[in-house]
């Protein structure tokens, strides 16, 4: 049996001021040396703590790179841009960070012989035939960004075969929590607590009968901690909670949990939109114990809360 989380490892976070990187340095800083290259794009300096070390620079400069996993035992690679929209708009730019990147990201681990667990996407299985989905089935990613998440998914398992390099990619679900702003990723629950929070009415896109399923955040930083240690390494695993909620439901949640005044309004559906989404995390339960432990209700909770501080 494999421990459940690194002890005394030298740590790098990419990404480490952003959303779920910051959420991960908080989890190790403790008991690691941990250490953030960030761009500060959409992340904050207010995110990274105190006992981390945060380099400020671009993963796609060689010798910042360089520096940054100098040394390193393990990498968390969570530094991407985000936005699937913004990969429609510039597909170039977010090759040259979700893919390229990536790869040199690899290429330095391999330097240093360090694991690599990497942020890849249920984007990449595009509009599923059926949910829950599980990770061999087809992948027709939708967007450049999902087209670039299959790439760095497939990298990270060949070099594993290739070259012998632990790694570990995990296909997060749709993540959320507190610390998740519209600036890093416009998440519909970010948007429907802002809206709830100021009484203003709710933006269901279309009828609001698709589905998502939401994933905490303590529940994706779990998924990494225990990515980190396993023995499990050259695979691939889904990350949500294994069930789904409609939109309509969500919006009706968050209504109920803020105390709101906002009415349920519905707009345009959204171009491009996926209808169903759910994990089916048979796979990573097996395999790496893992086991999503906030209720929708209980992550919306604390979200909220950190909304209405924020
Ligand atoms: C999300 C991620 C994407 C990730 C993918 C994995 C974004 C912003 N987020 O896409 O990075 O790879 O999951 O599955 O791209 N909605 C409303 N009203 C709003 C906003 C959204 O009804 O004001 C609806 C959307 O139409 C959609 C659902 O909420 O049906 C979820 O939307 P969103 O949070 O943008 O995420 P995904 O499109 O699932």
């Amino acid at each position: 049996m494999s421990i459940d989380r690194p002890t005394a490892q030298t740590i790098l976070i990419t990404g480490g001021a952003g959303f779920i990187g910051s959420h991960l340095a908080s989890a190790l800083v403790d008991d690691n040396e941990v250490r953030i290259l960030d761009n500060l794009s959409s992340g904050k300096r207010a995110n990274v703590p105190e006992a981390a070390t945060l380099i400020e620079g671009d993963l796609r400069d060689a010798a910042t790179l360089e520096r940054a996993t100098a040394d390193v035992d393990l990498i968390f690679h969570e530094a991407a841009l985000v936005s699937v929209q913004g990969s429609v708009e510039a597909p170039l730019t977010s090759h040259s960070i979700n893919a390229t990147a990536t790869l040199e990201v690899l290429e330095a681990a391999r330097r240093e012989d360090a694991r690599v667990v990497l942020a890849s996407s249920a984007a990449i299985y595009g509009h599923p035939e059926e949910v829950p989905i599980a990770e061999a089935d087809p992948k027709t990613p939708a967007s450049p960004y999902g087209i670039d998440k299959l790439a760095i998914d497939h990298y990270a398992r060949r070099y594993n075969e290739l070259y012998g390099l632990e790694t570990v990619a995990l296909r997060y679900f749709n993540a959320y929590g507190p610390g998740q702003t519209a600036g890093d990723y416009s998440g519909v629950i970010s948007i429907f607590c802002d809206q709830a929070i100021d009484d203003e009415p709710i933006t269901v896109h279309g009828d609001g009968d698709q589905t998502r399923d939401f994933v905490f955040i303590d529940d994706i930083v779990q998924a990494n901690l225990k990515a980190a240690t396993t023995e499990q390494v050259g695979t691939a695993y889904n990350v949500g909670t294994g069930t789904s909620v409609t939109v309509q439901e969500l919006a009706e949640t968050i209504v109920d949990v803020t105390e709101s005044n906002s009415e349920i309004t519905h707009t345009e559906g959204r171009d491009g939109d996926i209808r169903h989404s759910q994990a089916d995390i048979s796979v990573i339960r097996s395999e790496l114990g893992y086991e999503p432990t906030v209720s929708l209700r209980e992550g919306l909770k604390q979200t909220v809360e950190w909304y209405r501080q924020h």
